[in-house]
């Protein structure tokens, strides 16, 4: 099978091309896989998080833009199967300026569907997260609830998210879309909350806390995610959405003072900074779908998951130390 991976180079995209590859010299099943990653390397990607499949033959890069649509149809060309993960994926930077969300996130994906199309690719799973469904105050999104984001960001990913369903309702190509909670793991980049909590205090600088610190958020380790996705795109049903979560709520205060405990600092490190615009309360998942059909539970214990995360932003300060240089 050849996958097209895009923005393969990012956190969750490098970590599913890693895990699918590195597996693939041990699972027979896989022999025979071939990955193209196509990446534009904005300031979000990172090389060096596919160097441990770089060797790999059945492993190869194209660094360019999905919103190319040349490119797309000359590289889609030959593929059974499209992985989207490419996106503009930072919320504060979608208030900041939304234009590049739109661009890549609509546009990127719309290029990229219209290419899957003419090439005939078996499949294509869009990748999506829960932030599409806006804020709930109690109980868990199912796959049918109404999209309400409230972010440029969401809203760019709601709108992939009803392009991609669009394109197997009225072309028939089949595609899955998979929504996702907060992931967390090795090869973040350090500007989302937990590896820029992380890499400040591991050198001894202030973390800024959001308003109250209350809002919550569910907590996915990246392998389970991509555990998902890998489920989604061999047994998922055509035209359907899929949940995947990891179970643990924390509020950002919560999160934060477990950060403090794993780096040895206290909460005299900690800066209040006026709340995010439009600051969403929770999001909560249900991922009974997942469960139920593809067989998917979330394995990594969050304490667990946690430690080892901290452990490799410790142990690998060569791969984020440029990267918050540079931000
Ligand atoms: N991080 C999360 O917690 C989370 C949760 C649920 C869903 N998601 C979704 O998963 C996907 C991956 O998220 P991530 O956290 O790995 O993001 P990321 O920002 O770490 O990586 C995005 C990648 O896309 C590439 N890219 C950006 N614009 C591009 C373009 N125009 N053409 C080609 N490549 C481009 C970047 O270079 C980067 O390698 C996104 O679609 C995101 O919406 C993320």
């Amino acid at each position: 099978m050849r996958i097209l991976v895009t923005g393969g180079a990012g956190f969750i995209g490098s970590e599913f091309v890693r895990s699918l590859l590195l597996a693939s010299d041990a699972d027979s099943a896989h022999q025979g896989l071939g990955i193209t990653v196509l990446d534009k390397l904005t300031y979000a990607g990172t090389i060096a998080g596919l160097d441990p499949v770089s060797g790999h033959p059945g492993y190869s890069f194209v660094c360019g833009d999905i919103c190319d649509a040349d490119l797309v149809e000359k590289v889609m060309a030959g593929h059974d199967a499209v992985v989207h993960f490419a996106a503009e994926s930072h919320v504060d930077r979608s208030i900041e300026s939304s234009g590049p969300f739109v661009t890549t996130n609509v546009l990127g994906t719309q290029v990229l569907l219209d290419a899957a199309l003419r090439q005939g690719v078996r499949r294509f799973v869009h990748v999506s997260t829960d932030e599409v469904y806006g804020s709930i105050a109690a109980g868990s999104w199912s796959e049918e609830s109404p999209l309400a984001p409230n972010s440029p960001y969401a809203a760019s990913k709601a709108g992939s998210d009803l392009l991609a369903l669009a394109f197997h309702r009225t072309h028939g190509l089949d595609v899955v879309v998979t929504r996702c909670s907060n992931n967390y793991g090795p090869y973040q980049f350090p500007e989302k909350v937990i590896p820029l909590f992380v890499t400040r205090l591991l050198d001894g600088e202030k973390v800024p806390l959001y308003g109250d610190g209350h809002n919550v958020r569910e907590w996915v380790h990246v392998s389970d995610h991509c555990r998902g996705i890998r489920l989604a795109l061999r047994h998922g049903r055509a035209g359907e959405v899929y949940h995947f979560g990891g179970g643990t709520e924390l509020a950002n205060k919560e999160l934060t003072g477990l950060l403090l405990e794993a780096t040895g600092q206290g909460w005299d490190m900690v800066e209040r900074v006026t709340d995010r615009k439009g600051h969403d309360a929770r999001y909560s998942l249900d991922f009974g779908k997942a469960v139920a059909e593809l067989g998917y539970t979330p394995r990594v214990e969050f304490a667990e998951g946690l430690a080892n995360t901290v452990a490799w932003y410790r142990d690998n300060r060569s791969w984020w130390t440029p990267l918050k240089e540079g931000r």
